[in-house]
Formats: structure tokens, C-alpha cells, sequence
């Protein structure tokens, strides 16, 4: 929406939200202070607010007063219920739907941004159309393709804008907004079923590609093959081209994960269940890519790693972002924690209280022995001193230009690095005299 603000100043945007401490950050006038920490937002916000971008409580006046409205509220994986651990859950969309319903006294375009299983705009529609008060409403399916870290440059300049809908005027309305700055060409209308499955297939096709490389990944360290060379190899070929063949200790974020899961609860609803079978696999090498570096750690440190340190580099599920939704780092840090590890975290831009939430969501120990194991470091130096082995688990840039030599020096010996990212250049890392450890290598 900041995007927009600043593309299209006589467009009046009026962000709205329940949370009223969120809103208030957003409208700090620290620009540091505003909730989300994305390369380049800071910026267009402090351009935009007060100006033609606005932040509110107010949901029932935004409602009133708005031709558009998009409903950009979260559908998290349902933890209760039919479908828990599966399927999305639509509550929030279903509240906001009626909220829409029950506020609108004058024609509305109503637009999903948030990611929905396909056929939710029938069940949106269903709400919207049976209000008895005689306003229409025309819903659109306008799914986000911006990816955390690079997410200003992402809607500057799409690969392309989907737009699903079946009212021509109302997808001519949206598709206007966009053509401030995208080219026409690359604005695609379809109807809203091919729009919302849109979205659930483009991220299942990213995340299989990822764990396609790390399961070849696997095969690597037990053949002698190395896999960012097998990747650039393979990239070159334009049917498959370079880009998302970068092996990791596994996928975050809050989309791969919940977006394949509902579209393997939506298949097996079909009765697919070859269809299902087959998405759930890129679930399943995901988790097994992130115990398998923990085990690794493990197996490494002489089978145990009771009463060790061991500093893990980086929390956010991906660098240049304060994300950490379904970080690799989580899942890995419980795993060793069950070993009873002393864990020493550190992450430029994720505060402390952050990690130790992480971590108490998953259950998997009282709080209070979370914060007995687990300390977290706003210097990495202290991070790694004393510690028996270091994971890098974050891409953040940071980490290449630290003096590893000074690390080295303060750590417990033999030193062990587990680079989970492939960041380090494993020459400079043996010539200090780690012992090196990357995936697929
Ligand atoms: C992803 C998609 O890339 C976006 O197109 C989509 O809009 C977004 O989900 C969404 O649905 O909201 P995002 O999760 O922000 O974006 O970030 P990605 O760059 O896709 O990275 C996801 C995870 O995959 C990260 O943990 C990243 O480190 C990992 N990854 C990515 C790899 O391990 N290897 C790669 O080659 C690429």
C-alpha cells in the first residue's frame, strides 16, 4: 500500500488494523520504530504519510469512505479443528468480510490480497451479496508476488500483477492503479479461481525447487559432488534457469510452508490424493534438510552436545528482513535444545524477546528452561566466545566480513563451523583452522 501511495499521490490510502500499539508504530515519528524492517519502506513511508497514506484504528470510517478496499489480513495454517496443521485458516477474512458487509452504505470493489485457498472469493461473495442492504460489491482476486528483503524493488518492478475477477469495470479499476508504473503487457487478468490458484502454484513451484536442490544436497556430501557447482550447471540450461537453486538448511517464511500445506489439503478435499502426495514431499525433504543439519551438528560434536555453547548466526528466515515466521533457525535451535545445548544467538535485526516467543510457541519445554539454555547476543563476538561450534543459519551480508580470526581465537577447539548458507569460502575458513562443515558440499 506504501507502494501504491507513492506511485499514485491523488489516491487517498488508508491503512487500517484492530491492533492499536501496530498502528501507532507505524505512525511514529521515529521512522525506525515502524513495524516492519524491509530495505527502502522506511523511506517511502516517511514520503507518503500524512500526505496520501494514513494509518487508522478507525475500520469502520476507512470501510465508509473507500471505493476499494483490500483485505490484506493473515491466513495462517489452522491449529484447532478440521484441517489443523492443513488448511488455511479463514477466519480473519470471514470478520473482515463482514465487518465490509455491515459498515458499506455505497458500492464497493472488494480485493484479496491476502493468499487464499482458490474458491475462497465464493464464500466472500456469498457473505458480501446477502447483506439486504441493495450495495454491490465486486470481488477481485489480486494476489502479492513480493518476496521479504527485496519487497520494494519486487512491486516497483513485478514480473508481472495478477488480476482475477469477473466484473470487467471493477478489474479495469485495479488494473488502472498498476499501469501508473507497470507495463500493461505485464498486468494479467484471469478469472478468480486461475488468480487465487495462481498464487498457492507459483510459491509450491519455489519452494519444490528449493528442496529439490537440498535433496541433491544430501547426495552431494555422500558422492563428492559439490552442489552450487551441480546448481550453476543445471541453471545454465534456460528450461531451467539459475535463480532458486541456492541449497539451504531449509525454507522459511510464512508463506512456502502454510501455502503448500493448504494446497494439499485442498487436493486431498478433492479426493487427489496422488496430486497431494506429491506437494507434501517438498514439506517433507524441507524438515528432513533442517534435522539433518541439527543431527549433523550433533553427530560432529562427538555425539553430544549436553552443557556445549553453540552459537547459531542469524534468525530471520532470510537476510534483510526482521521476519522469522517459520525460520530454519527455530527448528534447528529446538532440535539441539532437546540435546540440551547451551544456545548463543545472534541476529542483526531480530530482537531477543523475538527468539524466546519462537521458541515458546513451539511447546517443546517451559519457558523459563528456554531462557536458562538460550541467551541471546546483540554482538556476535560474544555470540560465538567460548562456543563449541558456530551455525550460520541467516545469508545476512555481515557475517562474510567478520574477523573470523578473532572468533576463532575465543572459541572452544577444535572450532567448528556449520554453514548453513554456503556463506563462507570454505579456503579462508580451513586456513584459520576451522573445521568447516557447508551443506552439499
Ligand atoms: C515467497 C515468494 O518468493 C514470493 O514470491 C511470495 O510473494 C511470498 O513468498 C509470499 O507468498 O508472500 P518470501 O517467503 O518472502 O517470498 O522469500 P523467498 O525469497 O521466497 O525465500 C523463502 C525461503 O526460501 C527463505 O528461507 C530462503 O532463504 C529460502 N531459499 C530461497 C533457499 O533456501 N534457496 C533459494 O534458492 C531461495
Amino acid at each position: 500500500m506504501s507502494v501504491i501511495a507513492k506511485q499514485c499521490p491523488d489516491i487517498q490510502i488508508t491503512l487500517v488494523d484492530v491492533n492499536a500499539a501496530r498502528i501507532a508504530a507505524w505512525n511514529d515519528d521515529n521512522l525506525d520504530n515502524i513495524p516492519v524492517y524491509e530495505p527502502g519502506l522506511a523511506e517511502i513511508v516517511g514520503e507518503c504519510r500524512n500526505r496520501n497514506l494514513f494509518f487508522s484504528t478507525d475500520i469502520d470510517k476507512a470501510i465508509d469512505e473507500a471505493d476499494m478496499i483490500f483485505i490484506s489480513v493473515n491466513t495462517p495454517t489452522k491449529n484447532y479443528g478440521r484441517g489443523k496443521g492443513m488448511a488455511a485458516d479463514l477466519k480473519y477474512i470471514e470478520l473482515c468480510a463482514r465487518q465490509i458487509a455491515h459498515v458499506a452504505k455505497n458500492d464497493k470493489i472488494v480485493v484479496e490480497k491476502s493468499t487464499l485457498p482458490v474458491r475462497t472469493a465464493a464464500a466472500l461473495k456469498s457473505i458480501l451479496d446477502n447483506t439486504g442492504t441493495g450495495v454491490n460489491f465486486h470481488i477481485l482476486s489480486n494476489p502479492e508476488f513480493l518476496a521479504e528483503g527485496t519487497a520494494i524493488k519486487d512491486l516497483l518492478e513485478p514480473d508481472r500483477v495478477l488480476i482475477g475477477g469477473e466484473n470487467k469495470d471493477a478489474i479495469q479499476a485495479l488494473v488502472d492503479i498498476y499501469a501508473r508504473w507497470v507495463d500493461r503487457d505485464k498486468i494479467l487478468t484471469t478469472n478468480l479461481w486461475s488468480s487465487e490458484l495462481s498464487k498457492l502454484t507459483a510459491n509450491a513451484f519455489l519452494a519444490q525447487r528449493v528442496s529439490s536442490i537440498n535433496s541433491i544436497s544430501e547426495l552431494c556430501e555422500k558422492t563428492g559432488a559439490n552442489v552450487d557447482e551441480v546448481a550453476k550447471a543445471i541453471g545454465m540450461d534456460s528450461r531451467i534457469g539459475p535463480k532458486f537453486l541456492k541449497a539451504s538448511v531449509g525454507f522459511g517464511g510464512s508463506c512456502f510452508q502454510k501455502d503448500i500445506l493448504n494446497l494439499v489439503y485442498i487436493a486431498r478435499s478433492y479426493n487427489l490424493h496422488k496430486v497431494a502426495d506429491y506437494w507434501e514431499q517438498v514439506i517433507i525433504m524441507n524438515d528432513h534438510q533442517k534435522h539433518r543439519f541439527a543431527d549433523n551438528i550433533i553427530q560432529t560434536l562427538f555425539n553430544t552436545v549436553n552443557g556445549k555453547k553453540i552459537a547459531i548466526l542469524g534468525w530471520a528466515f532470510k537476510k534483510d528482513t526482521n521476519d522469522t515466521r517459520e525460520s530454519a533457525s527455530i527448528y534447528v535451535a529446538d532440535y539441539l535444545l532437546n540435546e540440551l545445548a547451551n544456545i548463543s544467538v545472534y541476529d542483526p535485526k531480530v530482537p531477543a524477546e523475538k527468539v524466546f516467543i519462537d521458541l515458546d510457541n513451539l511447546n517443546s519445554r517451559p519457558s523459563e528452561e528456554n531462557r536458562t539454555l538460550v541467551t541471546v547476543e546483540k554482538d556476535p563476538y560474544l555470540a560465538c566466545k567460548d562456543a563449541h561450534a558456530i551455525a550460520i543459519l541467516t545469508e545476512w551480508d555481515e557475517f562474510k566480513d567478520y574477523d573470523w580470526k578473532r572468533i576463532k581465537e575465543h572459541m572452544m577447539k577444535p572450532a567448528f563451523i556449520f554453514d548453513g548458507r554456503k556463506l563462507l569460502n570454505r579456503k579462508e575458513m580451513e586456513a584459520l583452522g576451522f573445521i568447516y562443515y557447508a551443506i552439499g558440499e
